[in-house]
């Protein structure tokens, strides 16, 4: 793999992070229109769709124009299952990646040798903005194997330059002894995980604001800004945002800058971001709320048009690069609880969980019926050595459960476990359990 344009311990920009935005949307169109051709001329199922949506690679004159294109759904990627949306013979495809899939077909994503290192130069300028100097050791914590998260991680840290520990999901105890060990500067892993190994530290009699780790990179799933004051404070790090989807690449597509923490700003030379109304899919003017939707400009084994993240945030103007951010993902549209009417993301709940100062951000929420209405409990833990006494615990749920209803406008009942009481994940936490 070459590491051209990432000198070793090479922490500057790439000319391309400071562009004007004439140059970038220049840029953008060019590539824009050799990604959708290269998928109308190579992808049978992706030129039936224009067919039958009467769009044509000829047409795609300027940026807007993209609106004409059909979208893609994960639909679209199982009923193709496993190749078909490929875009180069199959045995120029380096490396294949699939999501779990809790149920049904998973889905199926390919590299070519020429993807794995855009992907990896991507990853590692997300790296360089959240803060790493050369150096730096990595300790990767997201899952190894068909999972984008760890090689993912793996190859971006290796490209800067970087020490990597691919340690993977999992085996708790062992990470923590391992980071006490190795001392690495950064780790990448969810930050639902990120709190287990937290919590195995202090079960080890070891403080973790003490640990070597500088810098938490943390995403696969959605986690607040109030998540991210209380890792800092219990881990004294830097936590920035990484986002990004297999479908699309995997981790990187967009990265927080360390320099402004104010969400994640889209690699936009790769990617061409859309906001769109969820219900009729028309694109909403820059900075409403409503469904990401990617467009890659470069991928060559697997180019994807008007992908529908189902993601829900909203496209801000650049800060700290001239590139835009997408607003912090409050949710997915998959997780979306419609209690009696109301629509409830579970970050709406972590918020309010991490005002409680005796309880811990280790929840699930369980949507239940009771006769004909919906019923939604929170099953939250105290902290750890908290040992509420009675009054205490009333207490406790009485404000969570008035700041639920205050704030977001349902009843819901809350359980108050001892520490340990919610299981915890190795990966992406579970946060819905739906027993209607
Ligand atoms: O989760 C890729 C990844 C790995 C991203 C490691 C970041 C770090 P998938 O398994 O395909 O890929 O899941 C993608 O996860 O559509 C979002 O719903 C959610 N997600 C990913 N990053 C974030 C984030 C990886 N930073 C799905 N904030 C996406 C909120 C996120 N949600």
């Amino acid at each position: 793999m070459s590491n051209a344009g990432f000198s070793a311990g090479g922490m500057a920009l790439e000319p391309i992070e400071t562009a004007s935005v004439d140059e970038l949307r220049a840029l953008q169109l060019q590539r824009l229109q050799w990604s959708v051709r290269h998928a109308y001329d190579n992808v049978a199922h992706f030129r039936s769709q224009c067919e039958a949506h009467g769009a044509h690679p000829d047409d795609l004159r300027s940026l807007a124009d993209l609106s004409r294109f059909p979208f893609t759904t994960k639909a679209d990627l199982r009923s193709t299952y496993p190749f078909g949306m490929f875009a180069v013979p199959r045995e120029q495809v380096a490396r294949i990646h699939a999501s779990s899939g809790t149920t049904g077909k998973p889905t199926v994503v390919g590299y070519t040798l020429k993807d794995i290192d855009t992907w990896a130069g991507l990853v590692a300028r997300s790296i360089r903005a959240s803060g790493a100097r050369a150096g730096d050791i990595v300790h990767v914590s997201y899952g190894y194997g068909l999972f984008t998260g760890g090689l993912g991680a793996h190859y971006g840290a290796e490209k800067l330059g970087l020490t990597v520990v691919p340690f993977g999901g999992g085996q708790t105890e062992r990470q923590a002894q391992l980071i006490q060990d190795f001392g690495p500067h950064i780790i990448m892993v969810t930050p639902s995980y990120m709190l287990a190994i937290a919590d195995e530290f202090e079960r080890q009699g070891l403080d973790p604001k003490a640990s070597s780790i500088r810098i938490g990179i943390f995403g696969a799933e959605p986690w607040t800004n109030e998540m991210r004051g209380e890792i800092e404070k219990r881990m004294n790090l830097s936590a920035v945002d990484i986002y990004g989807l297999s479908e699309v690449m995997g981790p990187g597509v967009a990265n927080e800058c360390a320099e402004t923490k104010d969400g994640p700003t889209i690699w936009e030379d790769h990617f061409y971001p859309e906001i769109v109304d969820p219900e009729t899919g028309a694109v909403l003017p820059e900075g409403e709320l409503g469904e990401l939707v990617f467009t890659s400009l470069t991928k060559e084994a697997l180019p994807i048009i008007r992908y529908r993240t189902r993601d829900l945030t909203r496209l801000l103007p650049g800060t700290a690069r001239t590139m835009r951010r997408m607003q912090k993902i409050t949710g997915r549209s998959d997780d979306m609880m419609i209690v009696r009417g109301v629509n409830v993301f579970p970050t709406q709940i972590e918020e309010l969980i991490l005002k409680q100062p005796m309880l811990a951000p280790h929840y699930v929420c369980v949507l239940g019926r009771e006769g004909p209405l919906d019923t939604l409990t929170v099953r939250v833990e105290q902290k750890p050595g908290a040992a509420l006494s009675n009054d205490a615990l009333r207490a406790c749920v009485a404000a969570l459960s008035t700041d639920i209803k205050a704030y977001i406008g349902v009843s819901a009942g809350i359980e108050v476990l001892l520490e340990g009481g919610i299981e915890r994940s190795m990966g992406k936490a579970k946060r819905v359990i739906d027993q209607r």
